[in-house]
C-alpha cells in the first residue's frame, strides 16, 4: 500500500511537469508568432536572402535617411549597388565639415581638368572632361590623413597604394564622358602598377544631373528605387546620385586580377546646381609620391 502511494505521487509529479513544459512551449510559440507578425524579427530565408546577383530592385532608397542636425557623420552604412562592376556606396563616409574642408582646400587651386593621353602618357586638354580640378598631396595635413586612413580601412588597400586626393568641380553643363580608370599604356603603370579601384566622394549635393553612371553595368538599371530622379544621361546606365558625404567605391579589376570593362563610368552633366567631388585612385602596388 505504501509502495503504491509513493508510485502514484511520483507519476502525478511527472505528468504535471510535462503539462507545464507543454504550456511553456505553446506560450513561446505564440510569442515567436507575435514577433514575426509585427516584423520585430524575420526569418532570414526570404526573397532578400535569395536575391539574384543582378537584381537592382532591392537596393533601398536612403536619401531621406541623412540627418542634417547630426553634428558628426550621421548613420553610416554600406550598400552593394552592383557586382558587375563591383560597386559599393558607403553612406555618410565624410562629415559635412570634412566635405567643406576639402572644397576649401581645393578652391584656390582649381585648373581645367585634363585627361591622360594613352599614347604619350602626358596630360592633355580634352572635350570629354570639362570639369576643373586640383590634386592634394598624400598625407598633406591631419584632416586629409584621417580621410586617407578611413579609405584604407574601408577598401583594405593601404594608404601607400593611393594617389593623392583629387578635388573636382563641375558647373552647369560640365561632365566627364564614360571612360575607364585603368591604363592601357606602359608609361602610367611604372609607378604603382595598374589602378585597382577608385573611391569617389561626393562633397556636395547636386540639384539635378551630375550622376555617376556605369553604362556597361549588368542588371536592369530602371529597377533602382531612384530611377525617376535621374537625368536622361543618368538613365543611360546604373547611376548613383551625388549625395553630400557619400562615397562610391568601385573596382577596375576583377578578383582574378584582370581588368573589368564593366567599370566603364562617366560623370553626367550637371543640370542644376554645382557638383564638388573628391577622387582617390588606388594602385596594385605601392605608389611613390
Ligand atoms: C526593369 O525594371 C522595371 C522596374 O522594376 C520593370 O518595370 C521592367 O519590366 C524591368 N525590365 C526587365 C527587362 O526586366
Amino acid at each position: 500500500m505504501a509502495v503504491k502511494g509513493r508510485h502514484f505521487r511520483g507519476l502525478s509529479r511527472k505528468s504535471s511537469n510535462s503539462t507545464l513544459l507543454f504550456a511553456v512551449f505553446i506560450g513561446f510559440s505564440f510569442f515567436v508568432l507575435i514577433l514575426l507578425a509585427f516584423g520585430i524579427f524575420s526569418i532570414p530565408f526570404t526573397s532578400r536572402g535569395l536575391r539574384k546577383v543582378h537584381d537592382l530592385s532591392s537596393i533601398s532608397h536612403n536619401a531621406a535617411r541623412r540627418r542634417d542636425d547630426d553634428g558628426g557623420r550621421g548613420d553610416q552604412w554600406a550598400e552593394v549597388i552592383s557586382w558587375e562592376p563591383r560597386a559599393v556606396v558607403y553612406h555618410n563616409f565624410l562629415s559635412k565639415e570634412e566635405c567643406e574642408y576639402l572644397i576649401n582646400l581645393g578652391k584656390p587651386h582649381m585648373k581645367k581638368s585634363t585627361v591622360v593621353d594613352s599614347a604619350t602618357g602626358k596630360s592633355t586638354d580634352s572635350r570629354v572632361r570639362t570639369s576643373s580640378g586640383t590634386f592634394l598631396s598624400r598625407g598633406q595635413d591631419k584632416v586629409v590623413r584621417t580621410i586617407e586612413k578611413r579609405i584604407a580601412d574601408f577598401t583594405f588597400i593601404p594608404v601607400e597604394h593611393g594617389e593623392g586626393l583629387q578635388i573636382l568641380h563641375y558647373e552647369v553643363g560640365q561632365k566627364y564622358e564614360p571612360h575607364y580608370d585603368y591604363f592601357s599604356d606602359e608609361f602610367n603603370t611604372q609607378n604603382g602598377g595598374q589602378r585597382i579601384a577608385t573611391i569617389l566622394m561626393y562633397l556636395s549635393d547636386v540639384e539635378e544631373g551630375g550622376e555617376t553612371v556605369f553604362p556597361a553595368a549588368q542588371g536592369n538599371f530602371s529597377a533602382v528605387p531612384w530611377w525617376n530622379e535621374l537625368s536622361e544621361c543618368g538613365k543611360g546606365g546604373l547611376s548613383v546620385k551625388p549625395n553630400m558625404g557619400d562615397a562610391l567605391l568601385f573596382w577596375s579589376m576583377k578578383p582574378d586580377a584582370t581588368l573589368d570593362p564593366s567599370s566603364l563610368h562617366g560623370g553626367c552633366a550637371v543640370i542644376k546646381g554645382n557638383k564638388w567631388s573628391s577622387t582617390k585612385w588606388m594602385r596594385v602596388h605601392e605608389y611613390n609620391i
